[in-house]
């Protein structure tokens, strides 16, 4: 089993480049398939969850070649069945993009339920009722999703919830409807605009993505593109963290800075430098961080899937920080693992209270999921000692050349798997 080791103390310094987004990526990949041209998809993230559904929609026909890790072409002309039961693909959220892209070209589909990391319940019902307006009916069956439609027609879709799942997964199966669907309440996340963007370049006819109604005017057909998938935001963001929790200076290249707006104001709020510039962002930390409050919330808010890493930020900082969880409720897992390094963190219900302490010690810790794993490898590295960190897979899951990235500004980490790589990493450092 992979593990890192983390000798922590030493404040991160330099620069680092951003891959694409894979929560970008995961949907651009479905909708490649919704032609029977080719699509070229550059700029990849080279992560497990991608590989997975790469080999998904391989599972059904679609021939994939790799130009390089981070460049793909697809050629879905020969796509044998609308059924996708591979079997990695439950560990997936992602894979639910697939339910809109084979409705939408096919008028059916049947795909396992999506997994995906375990940060509270998670229902598709938005998903189902967006299907069901367009005209298909909606069945759950075996651990599958199975959807049929004669005739997708366009509608009238008001969500119940803000869902960028929901919302982007519509708009798929939507592109391809006969006539007009309006999305209303439509989660405005840069992905979402990226989505329509490359639907767009493939011939489709959408309007309105980044705000709160989408408008999409069904076409019969799309045709092949090349696109290039937008820079993570996430990624930058816990490598902003990161920067503050070990209290260096580090350049975030290849970002689009309009998406990492609610974290820079709560990266400035807490005492850090930032600076702006046209796609990258400097962070240099401050010795004598100040505490905040931070409430997640979907785009512009501040994203859920930075509030692992803000937490492991504040319990560093001076002061009683509050962090208030409003999309997903089993997402403070992490808060016994930083215990273990010497955090203060009481969770009631959706709300962590973070007492700053003024350092961390480094403990064995176990990555409970690919968001809160990364926030304790920042702890880590902010840590004095030595931290061993289990189940990173989870880690993998989402970013690219993680450890590798991380040892470009100066971070002592190895990925390792034996006990003897433990000792060998030890020597070296020491
Ligand atoms: N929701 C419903 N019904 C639905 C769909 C969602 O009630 O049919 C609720 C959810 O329970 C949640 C809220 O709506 O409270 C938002 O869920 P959303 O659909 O936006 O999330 P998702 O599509 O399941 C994606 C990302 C997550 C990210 C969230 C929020 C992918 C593959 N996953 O999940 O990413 O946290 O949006 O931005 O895109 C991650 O990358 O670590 C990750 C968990």
């Amino acid at each position: 089993m992979e593990q890192y080791i983390i000798k922590g103390g030493r404040p991160l310094r330099g620069e680092v480049s951003i891959s694409g987004a894979k929560n970008a990526a995961l949907p651009l990949l479905a909708a490649a398939i919704m032609t029977d041209e080719t699509v070229m998809i550059d700029n990849l993230p080279d992560v497990r969850d991608i590989g997975v559904l790469l080999q998904a929609i391989e599972s059904i026909g679609v021939m994939v070649e790799r130009v390089n890790p981070n460049c793909v072409k697809i050629q879905a002309k020969n796509i044998q069945t609308t059924r996708v039961d591979y079997e990695h693909i439950r560990k997936i959220r992602g894979s639910y993009y697939l339910v809109g892209a084979l409705l939408g070209r096919f008028h059916k589909a049947e795909v396992v339920l999506p997994g995906g990391c375990n940060i509270g319940s998670r229902p598709i019902d938005q998903h189902i009722k967006g299907f069901k307006a367009l005209g298909a009916e909606v069945f759950i069956a075996h651990g599958m999703i199975i959807t049929e439609a004669e005739q997708l027609a366009g509608s009238h879709i008001y969500m119940d919830v803000v869902t960028v799942g929901a919302t982007i997964n519509v708009m798929l199966a939507a592109a391809l409807a006969q006539g007009r669907t309006i999305i209303e309440n439509a989660a405005k996340e840069p992905h979402i605009v990226d989505v329509a963007n490359m639907l767009n370049s493939m011939g489709a006819n959408i309007k309105g993505a980044g705000t709160d109604v989408i408008r999409i005017n069904g076409v019969p057909k799309l045709h092949g593109t090349e696109y290039a998938v937008i820079p993570d935001q996430i990624e930058a963001g816990t490598f902003m963290f990161a920067a503050a929790a070990t209290k260096g200076d580090v350049l975030v290249r290849n970002v689009i800075p309009k998406h990492l707006e609610s974290i820079a104001a709560k990266l400035l709020e807490i005492g850090c430098t930032v600076e702006e510039y046209d796609d990258a962002m400097r962070v240099v930390g401050c010795e004598y961080q100040k505490n905040t409050h931070v409430k997640t919330l979907p785009y512009p808010g501040f994203p859920t899937d930075m509030q692992p890493q803000i937490a492991v930020a504040l319990a560093l900082s001076n002061g009683t920080s509050i962090v208030t969880e409003s999309l997903f409720e089993n997402r403070f897992k992490y808060v016994d693992e930083l215990s273990r390094m010497g955090a203060k963190i009481t969770v009631e219900g959706n709300t962590a209270i973070i007492d700053g302490v003024s350092g961390f010690t480094g403990a064995e810790m176990t990555a409970p999921d690919l968001r809160a794993g990364a926030a304790l490898v920042i702890a880590a590295l902010a840590a004095e000692g030595f931290s061993l960190i289990d189940d990173i897979v989870y880690i993998q899951r989402g970013y690219e050349r993680f450890e590798e990235k991380l040892k470009g500004l100066g971070a002592m980490i190895e990925l390792v798997s034996t006990e003897k790589d433990v000792t060998k990493f030890k020597l070296k450092v020491s």
